[in-house]
């Protein structure tokens, strides 16, 4: 083939050169004769020449990494092969007792030193949601978004600090959600973030492979099929950008990982964050008891002679490692009903400074590899093209003796509760006895996390009875609602809440630093909410509040099915409506008392 027939540009010639010497020719074969459909050729060869300069071992890089992969997964290589699960080393967070204390208030004096990490380049597939997964609101009574809520918890943050500072906000996005990320950013004023303290990376595609020799997949002439690389892309791109070396500098220590939809996280970040400064770990998961069987990662302590390392073992591959080694038996229940090994929620702590001179060391492509679907067990075809990934949580496969690895464990609805399904998918999964990890079932943890921090301050709390809605479970109260900017510890909610009850659908939604309740009474379907600016400090005392509150509405069929009902109350089943809940707003600095 000439080469100078497809492209007069050197750099274009040189690329394909290569390309066809290691066996892309289908890639231009069948070209038009010059003088026809030249406007797809150019935009074809540029597609190929930005791949080739984003990604960092370019495009020949990847395509020998891609057949090198292939064959191993063909060899059918074990990468666990000798090594033995043992438990990491790990703190159990589950129950709020002194220690749970203690290690929030390590974490909350350590905000001044910690960025947030938000990855957010995921299709959502799963879900079906016609926007980003950010923009969809993680509540229907006041309808705030993840990304609002994520930005409050920032926030809150920084009003705790000695010496206030915005908290780096790092987010990744992908050509699937940068603009709309973008446009949301923009159109909510930054959600009161500045806009310096935001950072945006975005990540790139990777070509599809269509086959064992590596052959580049086309979607049709002229262009390539691309596909996701996976969440891994954020260490490459916090080092291409210089970001990781450049908040280093600017004194960070810890960077928390979290994920799109996960309204909990910030619940327990700051004990996790105490962990991390105590136990002095460079990489600190947050895990949860696993359910054995489910599709959640085992996060072990893999040994082989003096080598080491705590990993996610991923589900698929937990069940076979514990059946070779310490479990014949397979990834079958304790006595409590869990698996040996607590499951990886994705949510990652990493201290700033070995993250920083891993990445230099491997420019941050972390672990790669491939999951091709075959068609049979002859492993000659695949089902559909496939792709080189990586994954975040595979960091610690870079790591030394000297970095220190180890897991926090929460309650599980405390920390984690995520909104990836839509509700057929959610339904079923409920009736299999897995967690269906919906719109619905996302809000209620919401409000059962204000509940649990409402008993946590001893105050009554009853809850309403869980119903079925559109076959996934929903615990309709009370809906409870501290914002960020109330509490960011539980330490805060004691300070702030003593005494009464609420029960039943009762609504209590309070935001703002100095709010004070003492014996309020909230019996179902009452609504308390109480809105205070900075510098506004607002005394609730014995007070029983009484009327109608909100009223969660289930939607009929016809508005189920209406796309004149908003996408957002489609995907759980349900509105909630105003009927006069008791509200209060303080926009002045003062004392109130009510
Ligand atoms: P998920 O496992 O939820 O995957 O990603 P997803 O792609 O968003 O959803 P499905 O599988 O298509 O239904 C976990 C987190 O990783 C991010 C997601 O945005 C989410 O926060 N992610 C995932 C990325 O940032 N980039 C990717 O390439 C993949």
């Amino acid at each position: 083939m000439d080469v100078e027939k497809l492209t007069a540009d050197p750099a274009e010639q040189r690329l394909i050169a290569e390309l066809l010497q290691a066996g892309q020719e289908h890639l231009f074969a069948d070209w038009d004769p010059p003088g026809t459909n030249e406007e797809a050729k150019a935009a074809f060869r540029e597609s190929l020449m930005h791949i080739n300069r984003a990604y960092p071992d370019g495009l020949l890089g990847y395509i020998a990494k891609a057949r090198k992969f292939l064959s191993e997964v063909r060899e059918g290589e074990n990468p666990f092969e000798g090594f033995e699960p043992h438990q990491p080393d790990k703190v159990d967070l589950t129950r709020f007792d002194a220690d749970y204390d203690r290690y929030e208030a390590l974490g909350k004096s350590h905000f001044e030193k910690t960025a947030v990490v938000l990855v957010a380049g995921g299709l959502g597939e799963r879900l079906g949601y016609s926007g980003i997964k950010l923009d969809i609101p993680v509540e229907v009574t006041e309808t705030v978004s993840y990304l609002a809520h994520y930005a409050a918890c920032l926030k809150a943050m920084e009003t705790r600090m000695n010496t206030p500072h915005p908290v780096p906000f790092i987010i990744m996005t992908s050509a699937d959600t940068h603009a709309k990320t973008v446009a949301s950013l923009e159109a909510n004023s930054r959600f009161g973030l500045k806009e310096e303290q935001i950072h945006i990376l975005k990540q790139e595609p990777v070509p599809a492979i269509a086959d064992n020799d590596g052959h580049l997949a086309l979607k049709e002439k002229y262009k390539l099929i691309l596909k996701p690389h996976g969440h891994g892309d954020i260490h490459m791109l916090l080092h291409s950008s210089g970001l990781a070396a450049e908040l280093e500098k600017q004194g960070i220590e810890h960077l928390v990982f979290i994920q799109d939809t996960n309204g909990q996280v910030f619940n327990a970040i700051p004990a996790a964050l105490g962990v991390s400064v105590e136990k002095g770990f460079d990489f600190n998961s947050l895990g949860v008891n696993r359910i054995p069987g489910e599709a959640v990662g085992g996060l072990a302590r893999l040994v082989k002679g003096d080598r080491e390392m705590t990993l996610n073992v991923e589900y698929h591959q937990l069940d076979p490692l514990l059946r070779a080694t310490v479990s014949p038996e397979g990834d079958v229940p304790d006595e409590q009903g869990f698996s040996m090994f607590p499951g990886n929620i994705n949510v990652l702590l990493i201290r700033l400074a070995p993250y920083v001179k891993i990445l230099e060391r491997t420019r941050g492509v972390i672990a790669e590899f491939i999951n091709p679907k075959y068609t049979d067990e002859t492993k000659t075809t695949f089902k559909k093209p496939t792709r080189l990934e990586t994954l975040m949580q595979d960091l610690p496969k870079f790591f030394g003796p000297d970095e220190k690895v180890g897991v926090s464990i929460f309650d599980r609805k405390w920390c984690f509760s995520a909104n990836k399904n839509n509700v057929a998918d959610a339904a079923a999964k409920h009736a299999a006895g897995s967690p269906p990890e919906s719109g619905a079932t996302a809000e209620s943890d919401f409000y059962l996390a204000g509940r649990m921090k409402l008993a946590a301050a001893g105050m009554e709390v009853t809850p309403a009875e869980e119903q079925l809605i559109l076959g996934i479970p929903f615990t309709p109260g009370p809906r409870v609602l501290l914002r960020p900017s109330f509490a960011t510890t539980l330490d805060e909610v004691r300070s702030k809440i003593s005494g009464g009850s609420i029960s039943g659908e009762a609504t209590l939604i309070l935001d703002g630093k100095d709010i004070f309740l003492e014996n309020v009474e909230l019996p179902g379907p009452s609504a308390l909410v109480i809105k205070a600016c900075d510098g506004a400090r607002v005394t609730v005392k014995n007070l029983k509040v009484e009327n109608d509150g909100f009223e969660l509405v289930k939607l009929t069929d016809e508005e189920q099915n209406s796309t004149a009902t908003p996408e957002y109350l489609r995907i759980r089943g349900y509105r909630i409506e105003n009927r006069g809940a008791a509200v209060y707003e303080f926009n002045e600095p003062g004392e109130y008392t009510l």
